[in-house]
């Protein structure tokens, strides 16, 4: 069976752009792949975060995750900050990354950009990146498409560690989904939808009510021409909503496109906040049934502990393959 592991960093309520991008394709995944799904708050703190909010978000994350489908029977879910390997082997893998790949990424570019203080862990994010992927043997990354440039880093050190010091990591592929691998902001539709707008009308929270995301789907911004078409270049607005409708529903954007044809973009609009809202009430209801249970706290740990098991055992064969430490004389 195939080894699967992926990541989301609790830095705000998730948006449909995460679920849509990440989290559905996990729940499918996990029937036939050994699964690990973390949740990774040392990645969080590479910017500043309010240490009560990381708290929550972090709990709620883990909620979500469930109330999406992710079963601890068939997956293992747990905490980045509680599994030490990961940092451990992010220090290691430090080593083995250069300051020129490092200051190409994309991620880094756009976090920096203008800032006056940036922390050095926001430079070496990728690093403990490739360490989480790398310590349980993945094969397979499910990520959305922005986080190609990092697997392709994470690649690169795998090969460099393997051909250097001994032949230890497996080289991970990435899995990108075919549709919503990239849903836009509601607002600015070239740009990605991200749960860290300022514009709260640019994303929609997985959290929000029925009536918050209807009125915020009904202000998306389209265009003058009145034709439910995609388009991405010309009509982004509309292949936003076109590809947020087929991929909650499942339905293809040609059949909706066909379905659509003559229909204004009111009625359209209507439907695509009902498919949403589908979508995400039976998640909601499940997520606030979980928040404060007892059942998450006990899933959490044993989550931990099974992944600090086999996170060790790859972090003491990378230390090996080193010559770190020491090997005992009788
Ligand atoms: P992050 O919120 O940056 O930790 O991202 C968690 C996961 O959601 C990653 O796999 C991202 O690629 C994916 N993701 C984030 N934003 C979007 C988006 N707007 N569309 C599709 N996937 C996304
Ligand atoms: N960098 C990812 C993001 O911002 C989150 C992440 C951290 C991740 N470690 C990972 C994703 C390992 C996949 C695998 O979305």
């Amino acid at each position: 069976m195939k080894t699967i592991f992926s990541g989301i960093q609790p830095s705000g309520t998730l948006t449909l752009g995460n679920y849509l991008g990440a989290m559905k394709q996990f729940v499918t995944l996990q029937d036939d792949h050994q699964c690990y799904f973390c949740i990774v708050d040392e990645h969080a703190i590479t910017v500043p975060q309010d240490r009560l909010k990381l708290r929550n978000n972090i709990r709620s994350l883990a909620a979500l995750y469930l109330a999406a489908g992710i079963d601890p029977h068939k997956s293992t879910l747990f905490i980045q900050s509680e599994v030490s390997a990961h940092t451990q082997l992010g220090w290691i893998l430090q080593s083995q990354s250069y300051i020129g790949e490092l200051e190409r990424m994309t991620q880094f570019k756009e976090k920096s950009d203008g800032k006056a203080a940036v922390s050095a862990a926001l430079f070496t994010y990728p690093s403990l990146m490739a360490a989480d992927i790398l310590l349980y043997q993945t094969d397979i990354v499910p990520v959305g498409e922005d986080q190609t440039q990092h697997l392709e880093l994470t690649r690169d050190v795998a090969q460099r560690f393997n051909n250097r010091y001994n032949d230890i990591f497996t080289i991970p592929e990435i899995k990108i989904p075919k549709v919503g691998a990239r849903i836009m902001s509601l607002q600015e539709p070239t740009k990605k939808m991200s749960k860290s707008d300022e514009n709260e009308k640019g994303f929609i929270s997985m959290l929000d009510e029925p009536k918050k995301i209807e009125k915020k789907i009904k202000s998306a911004v389209t265009d003058s021409e009145g034709i439910v078409a995609f388009d991405k270049e010309k009509k982004p607005g509309i292949s936003n909503l076109l590809t947020i409708y087929s991929s909650c529903t499942g339905e293809s954007i040609k059949a909706l496109e066909k379905k659509y044809t003559g229909v204004g973009y009111g009625q359209f609009k209507q439907d695509v906040a009902n498919a949403v809202i589908q979508l995400l009430e039976p998640i909601q209801q499940r997520y606030h049934q979980l928040i404060d249970s007892d059942e998450l706290d006990l899933i959490l740990d044993q989550g931990a502990e099974k992944a600090s098991f086999t996170a060790n055992k790859m972090l003491q064969k990378a230390k090996k393959a080193m010559g770190l430490g020491r090997v005992r004389k009788k």
